[in-house]
């Protein structure tokens, strides 16, 4: 097989300074463990605009679609608010996800022992957590027709449509069921199936894949509602949830939140395999260009670093090398090395985004 490729675009604000210590991390492992990458560049976002005109250039549109995994830092930022919708940062990132099809986003919920007590709730309900939100990302409410605002007599309506055909609901569950299997072996699906007919649909094809192809793998299903507050108050019943768009990005916002800081969620959007046996593939932050500490040194590269591990495992099947970054990450937050967003006010002194990159790089090198 040819070297495996990464198209880098790191996007606004604190996406390049994060960005910079994942280049880092990718030399590391092409020096020490003689993982290659042929790794390009290119803009997203503001810098795509301010360049091209554009959020993102049809001539990276192409290379997005060939590569085998895209990096992205982040967009945005206060420089382009006035922008018209059709030019915005954001812009750039959604046609991405929608030409890319990428249908499956994954969101971990993991919580590192050192950060326990960083968590809203109590240390021994988050402490060792380890969960996958699978969230379908390109149909449901935010995509069905008929939409808009309408005029009826004398008031105004707001419409949107959840709709989901059989094939989008499947290929999302086997998305789910096949991550199970490479992690706890258990799915929960959450919809809302006692009161929406979508949510019938998704729970009768859910239970029709799990029956013929994934019956080894544990499947329940809980209404999304209940499902919310399971969340909160006992996290480690889950392993890998599968929910729709819409409940989707609402659970996986909670979720994160049991894991304390923003600046420390990776995630990975995933499309159909391409001729390589590869899925599309596209691995961010979940936080945004953070235009408030941007340029400061003070960003916490750690939600774009684990975005990376999420690439070494699930675009080139190397879950050692991803354990092995994560590990690397734990025991530098074990040894109390902290950014800015992950200290409270006792006074200690933060390191920098290039510093703790360092860090990260050290324990790579001592875990040899
Ligand atoms: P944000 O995620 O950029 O920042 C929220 C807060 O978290 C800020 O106080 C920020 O300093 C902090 N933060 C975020 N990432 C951090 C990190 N790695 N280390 C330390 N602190 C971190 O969200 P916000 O402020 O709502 O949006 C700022 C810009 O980012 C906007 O233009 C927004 O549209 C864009 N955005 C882009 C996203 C993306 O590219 N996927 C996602 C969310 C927002
Ligand atoms: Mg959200």
């Amino acid at each position: 097989m040819s070297t495996p490729s990464i198209l880098i675009l790191p996007g606004d604000g604190i996406g390049p300074e994060v960005m910079a210590e994942v280049v880092k991390v990718i030399d590391w492992f092409g020096e020490k463990r003689d993982l290659k990458f042929d790794v390009s560049h290119d803009l997203v976002g503001g810098a795509a605009y301010d360049k091209h005109g554009t959020p993102l250039a049809d001539e990276t549109m192409e290379k997005a679609q060939k590569a085998d995994a895209v990096l992205l830092g982040a967009v945005g930022g206060p420089k382009y608010d006035v922008l018209d919708f059709s030019v915005k940062p954001e812009r750039g990132l959604l046609r991405l996800r929608k030409e890319m099809d990428l249908f499956s986003n994954l969101r971990p919920a993991q919580c590192f022992d050192a950060l326990a007590d960083f968590s809203s709730l109590k240390k021994d309900v988050v402490a060792g957590l380890d969960i996958m939100i699978v969230r379908e990302l390109t149909s449901g409410i935010y995509f069905g027709e008929p939409r808009g605002i309408i005029k009826e007599g004398n008031e105004r309506v707001g419409i949107n449509t959840q709709r989901y055909t059989e094939s989008e609901i499947a290929r999302v569950a086997r998305s789910a069921f096949e991550l199970a299997r490479k992690r706890g072996n258990k799915v929960c699906s959450m919809e809302k199936a006692n009161v929406m007919e979508s949510g019938i649909l998704w729970r009768d094809v859910v239970t029709e894949i799990h029956q013929a192809e994934y019956a080894d793998v544990e499947l329940s299903h809980m209404y999304a509602d209940a499902g919310a507050m399971q969340l909160c108050r006992w996290p480690k019943q889950f392993d890998v949830i599968v929910t729709d768009n819409l409940f989707g990005d609402l659970l996986s916002d909670a979720a994160a939140m049991l894991t304390g800081s923003l600046g420390m969620l990776p995630s990975a959007s995933l499309g159909a395999p391409m001729d390589n046996g590869r899925p599309k593939a596209l691995y961010e932050p979940v936080h945004g260009s953070a235009p408030d500490i941007a340029g400061q040194g003070k960003a916490n590269p750690i939600a774009c670093i684990l975005s990376f591990a999420m690439a070494l495992r699930y675009s080139f099947d190397l879950g050692d090398d991803a354990t092995r970054l994560e590990k690397a990450v734990e025991k530098v937050l074990a040894d109390g090395v902290r950014t800015a967003d992950l200290l409270g006010e006792d006074g200690a002194t933060p390191v920098s985004t290039s510093e703790m990159g360092d860090k990260i790089i050290e324990a790579l090198t001592a875990s040899l």
